[in-house]
């Protein structure tokens, strides 16, 4: 049995919707590495690192970054990665977890660790082109809540990214709760990409699915076609959306909750 506070990094309660997310995340990002790594060298971006290991039943699990770079290593490939948390302390337990697992020494994954907001440092990178363009890049998007979900960084992405592979966990239940706030329209407008949200998202009743839609169909509005759209909490908390710049390829991906 692992005794975790022998660790040298801190763990969190791994929850069950946490778990579903990796499983999803796990095949589709093995699917898209399959597909694009045998050509090209991968990027690979993860805008919400979190702390990077969670715990259940004292056993150990990996979050996000890591389970990137084992899927990468798996599959023989080279990545440049990007692993970004505003939080200092998440970030400094991350890079804990990295050098635990070895990962700051292979030589086919060049990791870089960011204490920064995802919005800014996407902006940054984005307009000096600091992203390798010839190379297929993955972007996580894995907020808790909403707020840090800019519609205009995800509309960089869009269109400054050739052929991006994107996943959102998109927590509607949480915009549901904070709709009727004063304060908070200015945040609304920066994630729904509109001041004109309010009238769009309706009355209580049908307001978890007028959200999605809503924020669906901005997305499309920049392009951002949606194979798959996942319900991934048995609470109905969230929906992971992806976009896939190779649609066919993954028209057989399947997941269970
Ligand atoms: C749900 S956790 C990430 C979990 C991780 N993706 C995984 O699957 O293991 C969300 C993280 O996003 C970070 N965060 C929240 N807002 C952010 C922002 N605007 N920019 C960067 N990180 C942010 C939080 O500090 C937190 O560590």
């Amino acid at each position: 049995m692992i005794e975790l506070d022998r660790l040298p990094f801190e763990t969190k309660d791994y929850e069950e919707q946490t778990e579903i997310k990796h499983k999803v995340f796990r095949e589709y990002f093995d699917k898209w590495v399959k597909i694009l790594g045998s050509a090209h060298k991968l990027n690979y971006v993860d805008g919400f690192a979190g702390l990077g290991a969670y715990h259940k039943n004292e056993k150990v699990y990996f979050g996000s970054p890591i389970i990137a770079s084992d899927v990468i290593n798996k599959n023989g490939k080279e990545a440049w990665l990007l692993f970004i948390d505003k939080d200092k302390s998440a970030i400094e337990n991350l890079n804990s977890v990295i050098k635990f697992n070895g990962l700051d020494k292979l030589k086919n994954l060049k990791i870089n660790v960011i204490n920064q907001d995802f919005n800014e440092i996407m902006d940054e990178l984005l307009n000096t082109k600091n992203i390798e363009n010839a190379e297929p890049t993955f972007v996580f998007i894995d907020p808790f809540g909403f707020e840090g979900i800019h519609y205009e960084t995800i509309k960089k992405i869009m269109q400054t990214i050739k052929k991006p592979e994107i996943i959102i966990n998109f927590m509607f239940n949480s915009i549901t709760r904070f709709l009727e706030k004063e304060n908070l329209e200015d945040t609304f407008a920066k994630v729904f990409g509109t001041e004109d949200w309010k009238g769009r998202v309706g009355d209580e009743g049908e307001r978890e699915k007028n959200i999605v839609d809503f924020y669906v169909s901005q997305l499309e509005d920049i392009k951002f076609r949606i194979p798959i759209q996942a319900d991934i909490s048995r609470q109905k908390q969230n929906v992971l959306l992806s976009h896939s710049s190779y649609k066919a390829s993954f028209r057989s991906f399947d997941y269970e909750i």
